[in-house]
């Protein structure tokens, strides 16, 4: 393919080099006079390993080529990557102004252009701002439109400096947002020899996995050193604790806990993350991460009774109250907050869970559940059809049969979701997760 590249920073850069050695024809387009230069002399414009040497040989065989002309690049090409940088304003917020003229620009060119054209932004963008500013600014300028008279991509970027040349032939995986499988298989048609996943999906869901990646590597390494300063706190070799915790694929590294649901509770982790943090306080160890996560886990608890108290109805049932399915365990369930809040406000409630009726009759729970929460249990039917009258519907947890019973429900009744379930179940009834 011929394909312009616009920004030659580290992103732009590192591109033009490789799409070049898979046999591409790359313009480089930048304002700055002097990469361009730099470029066409056959030498990297940036420090990155392997670079230079990608350059110099796609330089040589007339493969790469820089401009700061964009009107040229584009009619020379039937693909453009926009690469310019996105930095934060003063308030935190994402500046847009380099991509919103980039997209101006290109736009100009693509209103005479007879030839199809293909604009994938590979720079970091918040959901919507393609949909909202890029796009706008393409038809704006063009007065074509995207998707039928162009084409529009997002294709986000993985690869971090210093390993730029090796991440971009073994990448975590490709994203793809379009809005037409045609211009997604473009794009995909550039990839097709890379080892990664490749992800074909909405513009909105490319634009934020970007995000998602780089909150998550934020978060990993403010986790890994508080870890860090409360094990050398207390004597422990952090480096030996996280290398252990690394091991475990199948509770610590992996999907699981990382689907959205609803706040944490049961017997263990808010006690022991509350022990961990009390006794870093007691060693003057600053962990604010730690010490957010019951802040934010209560938030999620005051979200779902602010939810229920929206809708105005008054009789609430709930489908599974201990704070997973399969389980009797009913400490620390935050789902009997949310329950025991709605009964201080005067509310109509009708409880059923399985495995907390069967233990209220024989289990080691029942002296939990009649001494701990006795206006919870008074408030428990026998069978799951007798909930299904409520007004509210609250699915707390994903035992065998709750999702199935929706599609008994009327239209009229309301379902909020409390659990991680990713699949929409049939129902009549307006159905709503807390989160996601
Ligand atoms: N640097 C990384 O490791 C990395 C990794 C993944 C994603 N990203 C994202 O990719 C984007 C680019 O990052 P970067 O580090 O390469 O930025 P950068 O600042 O190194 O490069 C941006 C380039 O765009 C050029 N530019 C600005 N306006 C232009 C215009 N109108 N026309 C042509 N060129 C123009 C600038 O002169 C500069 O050379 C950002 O959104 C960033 O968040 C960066």
């Amino acid at each position: 393919m011929n394909i312009s590249i616009f920004g030659l920073g580290y992103v732009g850069a590192v591109i033009t080099g490789c799409f070049a050695r898979g046999g591409h024809r790359v313009i480089g387009v930048d304002t700055d006079a002097t990469k361009v230069a730099l470029i066409n002399a056959g030498k990297s414009p940036i420090i990155e390993e392997g670079l230079p040497e990608l350059i110099a040989a796609g330089v040589q065989t007339g493969q790469v080529s820089a401009t700061t002309d964009h009107a040229a690049a584009l009619a020379a090409t039937e693909v453009s990557m926009i690469c310019v940088g996105t930095p934060s304003k003063a308030t935190g917020e994402l500046d847009l102004r380099f991509v919103e003229r980039v997209a101006e620009n290109i736009g100009a060119v693509l209103k005479t252009k007879a030839s199809r054209h293909l604009v994938v932004v590979r720079s970091t963008m918040l959901p919507g701002s393609m949909r909202d500013v890029v796009i706008p600014a393409l038809e704006r300028s063009s007065g074509k439109r995207a998707g039928v008279d162009f084409g529009v991509a997002v294709n986000p970027e993985f690869m971090r400096e210093s390993t730029a040349v090796e991440d971009f032939y073994h990448p975590p995986k490709t994203v793809i947002g379009a809005l037409n499988d045609a211009d997604a298989e473009l794009v995909a048609a550039l990839y097709r020899e890379l080892p990664a996943p490749l992800i074909k999906t909405r513009l909105e869901t490319a634009e934020m996995v970007k995000y998602v990646d780089n909150i998550f590597h934020a978060l990993k390494i403010t986790f890994a050193n508080e870890i860090g300063a409360v094990g050398k706190a207390l004597g422990v070799d952090a480096h030996e604790v996280m290398r252990i915790f690394c091991e475990d694929r199948k509770l610590n590294l992996s999907p699981v806990y990382l689907k959205p649901g609803f706040a944490y509770g049961g017997s263990c982790l808010p006690k022991d993350l509350r022990a961990m943090t009390r006794l870093a306080r007691a060693r003057d160890v600053s962990v604010p991460l730690l010490d957010s996560l019951a802040a934010s886990n209560e938030r999620r608890v005051r979200d779902a009774v602010e939810w229920i108290l929206a809708t105005g109805k008054r009789r609430v049932g709930v489908l599974g109250f201990a704070f997973k399915a399969g389980t009797d365990d009913l400490r620390e369930s935050p789902i009997v907050t949310v329950i025991e809040t709605l009964l201080g406000k005067g509310f109509e409630l009708k409880l059923y869970d399985e495995h907390v009726s069967l233990a209220r009759l024989v289990g080691a729970n029942r002296k939990f559940i009649e001494e701990r929460i006795p206006h919870t249990s008074r408030l428990m039917v026998e069978t799951m059809a007798e909930v299904l009258d409520c007004e509210v519907i609250l699915i707390g947890n994903q035992s065998a049969g709750f999702f199935p019973a929706l599609a008994k429900l009327k239209p009229e009744q309301v379902v909020l979701d409390l659990t991680p379930n990713a699949k929409p179940p049939a129902t009549p009834a307006r159905y709503e997760r807390l989160c996601g």
